[in-house]
């Protein structure tokens, strides 16, 4: 897969990706992200991406030419995009459906979005999906964006060392994930459930699968709605 993303602060992504599970999946060929600066795409010398919104009223707004001159760029060196997702507080709200469905993609494009945003004709014009993870509001979307990449990223076949370990996170049946334990089997008077220590497999998936179920009973209930 390939991840391109655009920022005015490309230097806030660079270490996100080097590190961990992203790095090995650089290693391995199976992700690339490259980090495009919007400044390089400028109007003019003095690097200029951003102007004062039409109306009035504080703050700056990301100018159509650099972004579309940057997009045009990037389509015709790396071909059509499967996805052109900008990363706004008021787009749709990213989960592990969303993490999972990119995850199927060759090829994406990301808009980190600055200032009071991008201007409005480039989501009309060439935006194809909008991202927020969540109700508040960050002074950039390239924070977001490493969230969506990690999550996607890690999704990819032969990303993770053990193959299964994805389908267990939480949300990805719609529970939250079960307790975990390791050594030692006594901390401070805190035992470990007998039922891993005993190690059977079959009980251990059912302890798992129940706890998994408490847990999202108590914590989302939301999670079960239309499940049970
Ligand atoms: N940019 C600023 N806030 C954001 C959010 N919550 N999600 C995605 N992009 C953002």
């Amino acid at each position: 897969m390939r991840i391109d993303i655009i920022s005015v602060v490309p230097q806030l992504l660079e270490s996100p990706f080097s590190h961990s599970i992203l790095k090995r999946a650089e290693a391995k060929n199976l992700l690339h992200v490259n980090l495009i600066n919007l400044r390089d795409y400028s109007i003019n010398k003095h690097g200029q991406v951003d102007d004062y919104q039409f109306g009035g009223g504080a703050g700056m707004v990301m100018m159509c030419e650099p972004l579309a001159n940057a997009i045009d760029d990037l389509t015709q060196k790396n071909g059509k995009y499967d996805e052109i997702i900008y990363m706004t507080p008021d787009g749709l709200c990213f989960n592990q459906k969303a993490a999972n469905r990119l995850s199927l993609k060759e090829n994406l494009l990301i808009i980190c979005g600055h200032y009071k945003g991008i201007d409005e004709r480039i989501r009309q014009q060439y935006v194809t999906m909008e991202i927020s993870i969540g109700d508040y509001v960050l002074s950039g979307g390239e924070l977001a964006a490493a969230v969506v990449v990690d999550a996607v990223g890690r999704l990819i076949p032969g990303v993770l060392n053990d193959e299964t370990s994805a389908l267990f996170d939480s949300f990805q049946d719609n529970l939250l994930a079960p307790p975990v334990y390791t050594r030692p089997a006594d901390f401070r008077g805190g035992k470990v459930p007998d039922v891993l220590l005993q190690g059977n497999p079959k009980n251990v998936d059912e302890w798992r699968h129940e706890q998994s179920l408490q847990r999202t009973k108590q914590r989302r209930p939301d999670l079960l709605e239309g499940e049970l």
